[in-house]
């Protein structure tokens, strides 16, 4: 092996600096050139690249974003596109690919790793629902973020007797709102893969303005049946029955822009070293993610077809904590 190259794909993690830190620097380490790919796949399908030294990642392990850039590259998803990609490849003598992402950018990678071409993932996406890692590299800082927003808004809530509709991001999934919701003391949780009844959310409103409460908060996810707008909608034509006045947030991509804290830069410094290590053995194929404490190998195969679970028992435990 004598070159490598290294894309970020898909929204950006905070925590996406330091696994390209990480890539390129064990990769310089193993004696390998190694090639940044500028915005993602369509970096690779317009031969948009350039060599990385040590220190072009100097100083970039506390920065949020990508300094590769990100994209979503509706052309890599094209036959026509990938086959350019390959080119860009064979051109720039790139003898194995670093894909940084979530789930999108983890089917590409398993494209370009069916048509020959040595593929290893790092498992990359705030919304915590790719499969083959616990927890993906951002997950920890946009909960973080989020919940700096929560306790903020909280503060106004409280002075002006309010609900609040907090919407988070997630795409389909509900973990960052349920996540977000249970530790920042919400009185209900609205998530994709739980129906909720809007009648429901009603009852919790009216039920905190009578026991008191100076606020109540209702978290929802932005794949939910009642998102925000929904929500509100619904909410609003049953204003009398709440009690409080009701306002919205969408904390939207607020979300992704955090700086990486401990933890995002510790995982996403482990997943960029294991992933060069993969590519030494010759392990292709594979998404590099952290499973129970330990930096585990998963076929992409697996990822890009499984579905991960989400705890539901978090949602029965946050029920049980609105008193
Ligand atoms: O996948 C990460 C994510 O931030 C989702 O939570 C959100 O639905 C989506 O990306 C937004 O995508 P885009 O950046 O393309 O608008």
């Amino acid at each position: 092996m004598k070159r490598i190259g290294v894309l970020t794909s898909g929204g950006d993690a905070p925590g996406m600096n330091a696994a390209i830190r990480a890539v390129v620097r064990t990769g310089i380490n193993k004696g390998w050139e190694v090639i940044g790919i500028q915005h993602g796949y369509s970096g690779l399908v317009n031969n948009d690249v350039t060599l990385m030294g040590a220190r072009d990642v100097s100083g970039i392990i506390q920065q949020g974003g990508t300094i590769l850039g990100s994209s979503r590259c509706p052309e890599f998803e094209t036959e026509q596109g990938r086959r350019k990609a390959l080119r860009t490849l064979e051109e720039q003598a790139i003898e194995a690919l670093v894909v940084i992402g979530g789930n999108g950018s983890q089917t590409g990678a398993h494209a370009l790793y069916q048509m020959g071409f040595p593929v290893v993932g790092v498992a990359s996406t705030i919304d915590n629902d790719l499969c083959g890692s616990e927890i993906t590299i951002g997950v920890d800082t946009a909960l973080d973020v989020a919940l700096q927003a929560i306790d903020q808004l909280k503060v106004t809530a409280s002075s002006h007797h309010r609900a609040f509709i907090v919407e988070v991001m997630g795409r389909d999934c509900g973990y960052l709102a349920l996540v977000t919701g249970i530790t920042g003391g919400a009185e209900y949780i609205v998530i994709p893969e739980f129906e909720t009844d809007a009648e429901d959310v009603v009852n919790a409103i009216r039920t905190a303005y009578e026991r008191g409460k100076a606020h109540a908060l209702i978290v929802v996810a932005e794949g939910a049946k009642y998102n925000a707008r929904g929500l509100e909608h619904y909410l609003s034509e049953h204003h009398e029955a709440l009690g409080f006045d009701l306002r919205i947030t969408t904390l939207g991509y607020v979300q992704r822009g955090g700086s990486p804290g401990a933890f995002d830069r510790l995982l996403a410094t482990r997943l960029g070293a294991a992933a060069t290590g993969y590519i030494a053995e010759g392990k292709f194929g594979v998404l590099a993610g952290l499973n129970k404490g330990q930096i585990t190998p998963t076929p992409l195969s697996e990822v890009v077809t499984g579905k991960k679970p989400l705890d539901l028992d978090l949602l029965r435990l946050s029920e049980t904590l609105n008193l």
